[in-house]
């Protein structure tokens, strides 16, 4: 009977809310909904919304820019790769006069499970391409890849899946994965260099020929590596190993690059290996090598495309990371390079989900919406820290300053995060960001004939551009966002989105099919293969006679293996004699801002539905406006545009009026990094605390500074009599004695973050004392005795400069 109880009350409860939904409806806008309760009536409103944008785009661009790339959403006309000017690659690499808007859109229609448009599209593909992509089109092997390869793919998946709505069955030949195979083996003589790594451009007619060296020589590490996904997708459908191999032989070997602090370089030259940027970060040009390496482990359950993703997400955090955003540092040294992010950046967020990081991810996108707050979207450069006095500038100038890059070309990367983090915290918060970006797309951004970007940021003025990334991916995440019940959402396939939101999926009958079936018989890769592992050929070529048939010999193992070697000697020999000690990057303390939202009578509370813990249970909502107040300016013109997270409707019913956001901290905070040869490895305990039972590897340490009565990261006053009861002497040397034997401190150390990851208040660091002192060569390093920098007191706290780190001790 409980039960029934139960059902009763959800059906009181409902009726509550449909007679809220009558008094607070907005009938002004036609809805008969109150927004931002996101009732399921509501979502459906969204979520039409979407399919209107995106149907309105789409058909405008059938009737006016089909058979060419792009339709221009502002001017009306086709936007066409320049024909006259083969070296204008700004257009021309992604526009190969293959309709790329079309291509790119199919998964969305079959998002949207609208079979009939599914199916039209599809044949309209097939009738547009006769004769496959015999295009004279000189275009980047990259973007191909992930906008025209990967889509077809992923159209095909749809089209033959049963279990698919909009799955095509008789009516379907195949022609998509015909069309995908015609692709895959026009680009796949991009990866016969010198390397084995691709060339970035290649030209679908007549290959590499002809082709300039300003054409061929740079490339970056996402555009080096990521073919691996699409084509080893390829692969699988086709049980040809080639795309695989040669495409994944790249990935390793682009991951062979690393520096000894596991950071990837930008970009090289993939026919000498020259670094041209020695810097990293999770920006422009690097961003898809760990999200294939992420996405790549899990859609093909590869233990190895994991631990890449492992050690440089590691890495990432130990280095580039801050509290709200990943700075790009530098490779080896890891300071910091450039002090701005890239708009690419908002996708990180989503990844960190897929990786089960939900609280860092939290961290990360809020930084995107705060930038969305004040820039109406997102920069596609934001510098955050001013390199030189703004005293005096005006406001115009300021925001000049601010933003290196001033375009947003309706990227998707932020929505894309939003809607991962929705999923894994069902928080309305991000469904409110969801309804305001798309209130933004219609009303800010929606042109006489499809969507516009910003051109300026600046001044507002708008980009007469829709790239085909809005309807393929924007729109695509915004309509899942709002779309719970999706069969994306309710699949136990492992659906896996490309860079390029393209849903992927192997089941397990395909995977057998294309162990049992695999194959790989053109010479020319096969050789080529045997002479890019030159230095291993001999080892190579003993694996290749003791396999059974030579021809199916599993390269991509034997290729690994030799990677794998080839890597840890550079890294043994990297080993330093001394670890490094330094201190760098200083916090600057910010100001107080309490938000003090007027309480509401709370109508909601005993309603069966999500509550927004962000709005209720995040006390740093507000802090990144204190931390960076100098550089995120908003143009003059956006003066009255809202924070959208204090959007009073939405925040009237979801937050229980008792959201407070704690005051910054008055305290100074810096990073130590103690970095020892040898692997990382540490323990986090239950509780948060932490465990480190060697000091080997890279560890970086943040240590607040606090005096008496300072506010302290996490909101509270340091009370004097604590400091009093602390011991500064070195119980293991003389040298704090000097201080005058004065036991009470002036000031004390606390650490707050361990690479990367967030101490709580009441979080320890356990040090065991024997990893401060190496008495002997270890792992091929050399003696060394922490404890001539630190020091240790009675209390077993760690001494820094004579002053105890409150929260680590030495046992
Ligand atoms: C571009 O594609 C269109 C439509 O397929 C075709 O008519 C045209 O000849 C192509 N242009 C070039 C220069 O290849
Ligand atoms: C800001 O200062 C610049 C340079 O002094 C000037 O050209 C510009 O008109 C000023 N803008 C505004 C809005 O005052
Ligand atoms: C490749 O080799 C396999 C096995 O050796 C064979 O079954 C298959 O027909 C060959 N495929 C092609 C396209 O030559
Ligand atoms: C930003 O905050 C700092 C310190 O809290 C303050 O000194 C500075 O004036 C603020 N800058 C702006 C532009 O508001
Ligand atoms: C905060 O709200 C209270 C009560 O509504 C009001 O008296 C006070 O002035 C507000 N403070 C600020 C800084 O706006
Ligand atoms: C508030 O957040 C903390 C961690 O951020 C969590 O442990 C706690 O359960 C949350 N409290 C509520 C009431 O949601
Ligand atoms: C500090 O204490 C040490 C030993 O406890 C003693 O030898 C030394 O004289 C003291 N120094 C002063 C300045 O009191
Ligand atoms: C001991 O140190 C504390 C903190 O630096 C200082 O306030 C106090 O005056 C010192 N006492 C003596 C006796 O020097």
């Amino acid at each position: 009977m409980v039960w029934y109880y139960t059902e009763l009350y959800l059906v009181l409860i409902y009726f509550i809310s449909l007679l809220d939904i009558a008094t607070a409806s907005d009938h002004s806008r036609g809805q008969d909904f109150a927004p931002y309760h996101f009732t399921d009536k509501e979502l459906i409103y969204y979520r039409n919304e979407v399919k209107s944008l995106f149907y309105e785009s789409l058909d405008n661009y059938l009737e006016i820019a089909y058979p060419f790339d792009e339709l221009l959403p502002i001017s009306c006309v086709a936007k066409k790769r320049n024909f006259d000017d083969p070296g204008d690659i700004i257009t021309n690499d992604v526009l190969g006069n293959f309709t790329t808007t079309l291509i790119d859109a199919l998964t969305t229609v079959a998002v949207f499970n609208d079979r009939d448009k599914f199916k039209e599209l599809v044949n309209l593909v097939k009738e547009t391409f006769p004769n496959g992509f015999a295009i004279d089109s000189t275009i980047q092997v990259f973007e191909t890849t992930i906008r025209i390869l990967g889509s077809l793919i992923s159209a095909h998946l749809y089209a033959t899946d049963p279990s698919k709505k909009v799955f095509l069955g008789d009516d379907y030949d195949g022609c998509l994965l015909d069309l995908a195979i015609d692709l895959g083996d026009r680009l796949l003589p991009a990866f016969l260099t010198n390397t084995g790594l691709p060339v970035p451009r290649i030209n679908l007619l007549t290959g590499l020929n002809g082709l300039t060296m300003d054409l061929v020589q740079e490339n970056n590490v996402a555009a080096l590596g990521c073919p691996m996904f699409e084509f080893t997708m390829l692969s699988v459908l086709t049980n040809d190993a080639k795309y695989e191999i040669m495409t994944r032989y790249a990935f390793d070997k682009v991951w062979s690059l690393r520096s000894d602090l596991d950071l990837l370089p930008m970009s090289l030259n993939p026919q000498t290996l020259a670094v041209y940027t020695q810097i990293s970060g999770i920006g422009a040009s690097i961003d898809s090598i760990y999200e294939y390496a992420l996405k790549g482990a899990i859609l093909f359950d590869d233990q190895d495309l994991y631990e890449v993703w492992h050690d440089s997400y590691t890495a990432l955090n130990i280095n580039s990371k801050q509290d709200w955003l990943y700075a790009n540092v530098h490779q080896y040294t890891s300071m910091l390079a450039t002090p701005w992010i890239d708009s690419l950046s908002a996708f990180f967020p989503g990844l960190q989900v897929l990786n089960g990081d939900i609280e860092a991810a939290t961290y990360q996108n809020l930084m995107s919406l705060k930038l969305w707050d004040t820039y109406g979207g997102i920069p596609e450069r934001w510098n955050f820290q001013p390199d030189c006095p703004l005293q005096g500038l005006n406001n115009s100038e300021l925001v000049d300053k601010v933003l290196p890059l001033e375009w947003y070309p309706l990227r998707p990367e932020f929505i894309e995060s939003t809607y991962y983090l929705f999923r894994a915290t069902n928080d309305p918060f991000y469904l409110n960001t969801g309804a305001h970006i798309l209130k933004d797309l219609k009303t800010r951004f929606k042109q006489k004939c499809g969507l516009a970007g910003i051109q300026d940021i600046r001044t507002g003025e708008p980009q007469d551009r829709m790239e085909s990334f809005v309807l393929s991916e924007t729109l695509k995440y915004l309509f899942l966002l709002f779309d719970d019940k999706n069969e994306i959402h309710k699949t136990r396939d492992n659906i896996i989105f490309s860079t390029e939101a393209q849903p992927m999926w192997i089941s397990t009958e395909l995977k057998h099919r294309y162990s049992r079936n695999r194959y790989f018989n053109e010479t020319i890769y096969v050789d080529h293969i045997r002479y890019v592992v030159d230095e291993d050929k001999r080892k190579l070529e003993k694996e290749l006679k003791n396999s059974k048939n030579s021809k199916q010999f599993d390269l991509v193992k034997g290729i690994k293996r030799i990677y794998n070697e080839e890597a840890m000697s550079p890294a043994m020999q990297q080993i330093h004699d001394r670890f490094k000690y330094q201190i760098s990057e200083y916090y600057k303390p910010g100001m107080c801002v309490i938000s003090n939202f007027t309480q509401h009578k709370d109508r909601y509370q005993n309603k069966v539905m999500l509550s927004s813990n962000l709005l209720n249970n995040f006390s740093k909502l507000f802090e990144i406006e204190n931390i960076y107040n100098e550089t995120l300016i908003k143009p003059d013109y956006l003066k009255y545009y809202d924070q959208m997270e204090i959007n009073d409707q939405f925040y009237k019913i979801w937050s229980s009026g008792k959201a407070i956001s704690t005051p910054s901290s008055s305290t100074f905070s810096m990073d130590i990094v103690i970095d020892l040869p040898g692997k990382l490895r540490w323990n986090m305990l239950g509780n948060g605390d932490i465990q480190l039972d060697t000091m080997y590897g890279r560890r970086k340490i943040r240590l607040e500074k606090i005096y008496p009565n300072d506010l302290d990261t996490y909101g509270n006053y340091a009370e004097e009599t604590v400091f009093s009861r602390l011991d500064r002497n070195d119980i293991r040397s003389e040298r704090c004695i000097e201080v005058g034997n004065n036991t009470s401190v002036p000031y004390i150390y606390r650490a707050t973050r361990i690479n990367g990851i967030f101490l709580s208040e009441s979080n320890n660091i356990y040090i065991n004392k024997k990893a401060f002192i190496s008495d002997e060569a270890h792992e091929g390093g050399a003696k060394f005795n922490l404890f001539d920098n630190f020091g240790l007191n009675k209390d077993h706290h760690l001494l820094l400069e004579c002053i105890p780190i409150v929260n680590i001790f030495l046992e």
